[in-house]
């Protein structure tokens, strides 16, 4: 039988992306057992699987497509028949991690790339908090990925952002009901993070990304996962409904190349 490890068991959606797999690995040095949620990708569930047990950790990815609530259903199903299947494991975690990431804009979002982006990002997080909470321990945690591109204009990502201004909302007011159980949910807002996408090698696109951060450059997904580790871990235990800033100060819209309005109106040719 598996014994209980401190904070037991810890479900993440999303599990084989760019920082899913980066959140699992944290986790399970963290003594946690992973139920991996994925998608398409199962040679990359296997893999996470090989990975933690070669550190004598418990990976079990768990197939499942979110952007319907039948499927969304159907791994709260899965998730809690391995619940029952091994009776010593308690589930402590949810990190809502999986989404579509980046555009449609403005002008190219059809009617169904809406509802599509709004069912992975935003209606999947909700059922999968409101289900997955009622099979937690109290004092449980749940962590919510979200953007810093909520603040800041983005019209050509205009869905994605306004899906994870969705997401923030749900870490808010889900906040209340979910405290009287103890249970915890809070959001980390991510800035740029390299996820392994071909554009993060080129020199050019990492300057134009990196100049978002008032501090500077791209972050690494460790970023995340030691956000994410901080509020599963007691050490956030009077945090919720909160959200948890690790975007490198791009929420403070430091002036981007082209310099401050003032900059602008001393160069402009009628200053
Ligand atoms: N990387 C960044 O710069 C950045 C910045 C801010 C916030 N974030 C947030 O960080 C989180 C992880 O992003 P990432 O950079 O790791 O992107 P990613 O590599 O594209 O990961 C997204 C994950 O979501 C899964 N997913 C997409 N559609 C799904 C569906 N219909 N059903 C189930 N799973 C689905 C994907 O699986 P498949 O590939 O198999 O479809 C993938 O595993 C996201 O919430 C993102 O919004 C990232």
């Amino acid at each position: 039988m598996t014994e209980v490890p401190p904070y037991g068991v810890v479900v993440v959606t999303g599990a084989t992306g760019g920082l899913g797999h980066v959140i699992v690995d944290g986790l399970i040095d963290d003594g946690h057992i992973v139920i991996a949620q994925f998608h398409t990708d199962a040679i990359g569930a296997q893999a996470l699987r090989v990975a933690a047990e070669q550190k004598g950790g418990t990976c079990i990815p768990v197939q499942a497509e979110l952007s319907t609530s039948a499927g969304a259903e159907a791994f709260v199903d899965a998730v809690a028949a391995l619940l029952r299947k091994n009776e010593s494991w308690r589930l402590r975690g949810l990190i809502n991690n999986a989404a579509l990431v980046l555009g449609p804009g403005f002008g190219s979002t059809t009617a169904d790339l809406f509802d599509r982006y709004v069912a992975v990002n935003v209606r999947a997080p909700f059922l999968l908090t409101q289900a997955l909470s009622s099979l937690m321990e109290d004092g449980s945690s749940i962590v919510n990925i979200s953007s810093a591109g909520v603040t800041f204009s983005s019209p050509g990502d205009i869905i994605y952002v306004m899906t994870k201004a969705a997401l923030e909302a749900l870490t808010r007011h889900a906040a209340e009901p979910l405290a009287r159980r103890g249970i915890r949910i809070n959001a980390v807002v991510a800035g740029f993070t390299d996820n392994g996408h071909p554009g993060y090698k080129f020199a050019k696109v990492r300057d134009h990304l990196g100049a978002f951060a008032a501090l500077g450059g791209i972050a690494e997904p460790e970023v995340i996962s030691d956000a994410v580790r901080f509020l599963l871990s007691p050490a956030s235990r009077r945090s919720t409904g909160s959200l948890l800033d690790v975007s490198g100060g791009s929420t403070l819209g430091v002036p981007r190349p082209g310099g401050s309005v003032r900059d602008l109106a001393q160069n402009h040719p009628s200053a």
